[in-house]
């Protein structure tokens, strides 16, 4: 990697934290202790449960990945044509870039003067994708940040001031929020951006229920076994005995909060130890543990999202279906 293509740890107590078993096993004595029981879902994403998500994102039943990117293959020149002159494309969750790549690869061919940015929690993963988008764009500057959102887009404001923005938070990640916490976060997010900066966000709309039964229990089964994943983390990373045949993956939807949920069910009633934490955790028959909301939305909802976080929305762009938005916002004047 050169000095114009690099990433730098801004964060090391967020990066440890983000790897820590007492982070995740005070996580788990909280969520199996409460009643419903649940467990995080941000951490599906090990090494397994990254590669597990990359397959889902290829599998038909789970539509959300082609329509975001047929949106960003028809208008990666709309979006880009919000920004002028050179500007950070900041990238928030990128996971491979793949998306994130049909807006390189135009700014790339038109010589547009566009620095990438992604930001991630774990240096592992911003490795891999600086050295990848690095070797596909040797041009361009590449300067990843290790650290937690937040903090990657105030060390921006700090360290590269004045340098305009365009935030991108694709693949409905917004949605494994729920409504208050949505709008905390783009709140935070607001605080950061400036007049001349832009956010690209993607959302999930609302839609026949059997699409979305579909694509959380795809037939392949590959959402189930990224659900079950997380018990194999315990077992691993805190010395539990998960029996996983003893628990099944349950996608269902929510009509009156608007969110797909996924639960690990116990098939008996069993006890589970949890080495790390000394004990054991009781689990009756049929007893639901709640693991994830992907919440959907409706354009007015996102509209009032927009408004009550501090934004205006400049542009939206749908896929041909009608099923999935990716909007362009800026701070509201
Ligand atoms: C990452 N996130 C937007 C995905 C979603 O649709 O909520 C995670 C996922 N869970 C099950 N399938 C995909």
């Amino acid at each position: 990697m050169s000095a114009q293509q690099t990433y730098e740890v801004i964060d090391e107590d967020a990066a440890a934290r983000a790897t820590s078993p007492q982070e995740l096993a005070y996580e788990v004595l909280v969520g199996l202790s409460s009643k419903p029981k649940r467990l995080p879902s941000r951490y599906f994403y090990d090494d397994r449960g990254s590669e597990l998500f990359q397959e889902i994102m290829a599998c038909e039943d789970y539509y959300l990945t082609d329509c975001e990117r047929e949106i960003l293959q028809r208008h990666a020149g709309d979006v880009l044509a919000s920004m002028e002159g050179a500007f950070d494309l900041v990238d928030l969750g990128a996971g491979d870039g793949a998306k994130t790549r049909l807006l390189l690869r135009y700014a790339a061919d038109r010589g547009l003067d566009v620095s990438y940015v992604p930001i991630d929690i774990s240096e592992g993963a911003m490795g891999a994708l600086v050295e990848s988008v690095a070797r596909d764009f040797p041009g361009m500057e590449v300067r990843g940040l290790v650290g937690e959102y937040a903090g990657g887009l105030r060390w921006l404001a700090k360290h590269r001031a004045g340098r305009p923005k365009l935030v991108l938070f694709l693949g409905s990640n917004i949605g494994n929020f729920d409504r208050a916490q949505a709008r905390g976060f783009l709140s935070r997010i607001w605080t950061t951006m400036g007049p001349s900066d832009h956010l690209v966000i993607g959302f999930d709309l609302k839609k026949d229920i059997e699409l979305l039964l579909r694509a959380y229990n795809d037939s392949a089964g590959i959402t189930a076994a990224f659900n079950l994943n997380l018990l194999t983390r315990i077992n691993r990373e805190l010395g539990a005995n998960f029996d996983l045949s003893r628990f099944r993956h349950y996608g269902t939807y929510d009509v009156r909060s608007g969110a797909m949920e996924s639960y690990l069910v116990s098939l008996v009633d069993q006890e589970v130890h949890i080495e790390h934490l000394r004990r054991g955790f009781l689990f009756r028959e049929w007893e639901p543990v709640h693991t994830e909301y992907s919440y959907k939305y409706l354009r007015s909802d996102v509209d009032a999202l927009a408004r009550d976080s501090g934004f205006v929305v400049v542009h939206r762009f749908g896929d041909q279906h009608g099923w999935f938005i990716d909007d362009v916002w800026k701070v509201a004047p």
